[in-house]
């Protein structure tokens, strides 16, 4: 059995003061939001499975076929010594596509918010994979990205599932200019990213009937019941899915909207938070893509779009980016420009 090694970037405690913050600050404001990584305790990491199982949603299938066809030729152009994933989750299934193609594989690194996800994943792959060091991270990728620089390059950091999505586009600008700051221009990055479509193929894969969807958006109420000692009646509140087509946004939110007028009580946090009645908090945005736009996002952050690989019917694309040279710190206009060396 290969090594498994699993690093808390993330300390119990700093997880703790961060959902006290999230909650605060996010059911407080106006709209009520929460950031969507309070989905995925280990009830949420199995219900995202359980989706990715459901006949209309079709994001982890496609991808995970476009991937099986395109593995071999990213692996090759990669070269990579070291898989990064980022979000990889409980199986990291579509990943052993990768894991296969890449030969000279020394570590694969999965980074994930979810501890059980991670050691479930680690445990299986560490069996499958007897030669593969694996050392996992728990971490927020939104505010502390730590890609070891201890293991053998090249790098080939892969974020699957479209979960960059997930990241308002702030975020997600905030998120690659991090990342590409961590690279060194012989890695490279796989962007899973799921395109634009019909509005009623979008809805269906976020409103099943089986009603996966919705148990896995409540279970954020049962997270908060359960970490800060809240009453939140899971079913005083409806699952809602949207699609906003705004040219700016074009994402699918998942919100909870409250049934009635209701007041629910957050005791670690000495809050009450009211509720009335059709209300809705959002948890989720799940933003829907175009090449061009991917193009634009990546080359903002210092990434280059060398192939944009997609589904036949364009439903799901896989985005192959390798960074660009980083502008220098001191070029050599601003340095004239300085007082000190000004004739
Ligand atoms: N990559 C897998 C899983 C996607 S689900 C797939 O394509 O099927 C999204 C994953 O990202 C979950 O495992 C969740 O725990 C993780 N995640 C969500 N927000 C995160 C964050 N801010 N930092 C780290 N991991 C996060
Ligand atoms: C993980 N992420 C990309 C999923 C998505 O489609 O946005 C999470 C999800 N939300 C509802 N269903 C699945």
């Amino acid at each position: 059995m290969s090594p498994f090694r699993l690093t808390r970037t993330l300390p119990g405690d700093a997880m703790d003061a961060a959902l006290r913050a999230d909650v605060r600050q996010g059911l407080t404001g106006m709209p009520k939001t929460l950031p969507p990584k309070w989905l995925y305790d280990a009830h949420g990491s199995e219900l995202f499975e359980k989706i990715t199982r459901l006949p209309e949603y079709y994001p982890s299938r496609e991808e995970g076929e476009l991937l099986r066809s395109v593995a071999g030729a990213i692996a090759v152009v990669s070269g990579a010594q070291t898989l990064v994933e980022l979000g990889s989750g409980a199986y990291s299934d579509k990943t052993r596509y990768l894991l296969g193609a890449l030969p000279g594989l020394h570590t694969y690194v999965p980074v994930d918010v979810s501890a059980s996800a991670l050691r479930q994943a680690g445990q299986a792959l560490t069996v499958e994979y007897p030669d593969l060091n694996v050392h996992a991270f728990t971490a927020d990728f939104t505010s502390d990205l730590p890609l070891p620089d201890t293991t053998p390059g090249p790098r080939l950091v892969v974020f699957l599932g479209s979960t960059i999505g997930n990241l308002l586009p702030a975020e997600r600008a905030t998120f690659l200019t991090s990342l590409r700051s961590q690279l060194s221009e012989d890695d490279t990055l796989l962007l899973g990213t799921d395109l634009v479509k019909d509005e009623a193929d979008l809805i269906a894969a976020y409103d099943d009937p089986a009603g996966v969807t919705a148990a896995f958006n409540k279970n954020v109420l049962s997270v908060i019941n359960r970490e800060l000692g809240a009453d939140f009646d899971p079913d005083a509140f409806d699952h809602i899915a949207l699609w906003d087509p705004d040219p700016e946004r074009e994402w699918i939110e998942m919100r909870l909207r409250s049934r009635a007028e209701q007041t629910v009580k957050i005791p670690a946090l000495d809050l009450t938070v009211d509720f009335t009645g059709g209300e809705d908090l959002r948890t989720e945005i799940s933003a829907k893509f175009r090449e061009d736009g991917v193009r634009r996002e990546l080359a903002a952050a210092g990434f280059e779009l060398r192939h944009f690989f997609t589904t036949e019917a364009h439903t799901y694309g896989l985005a192959l980016a390798a960074p660009t040279a980083l502008p220098r710190r001191h070029t050599w206009s601003a340095l004239l420009q300085s007082p000190s060396v000004r004739p």
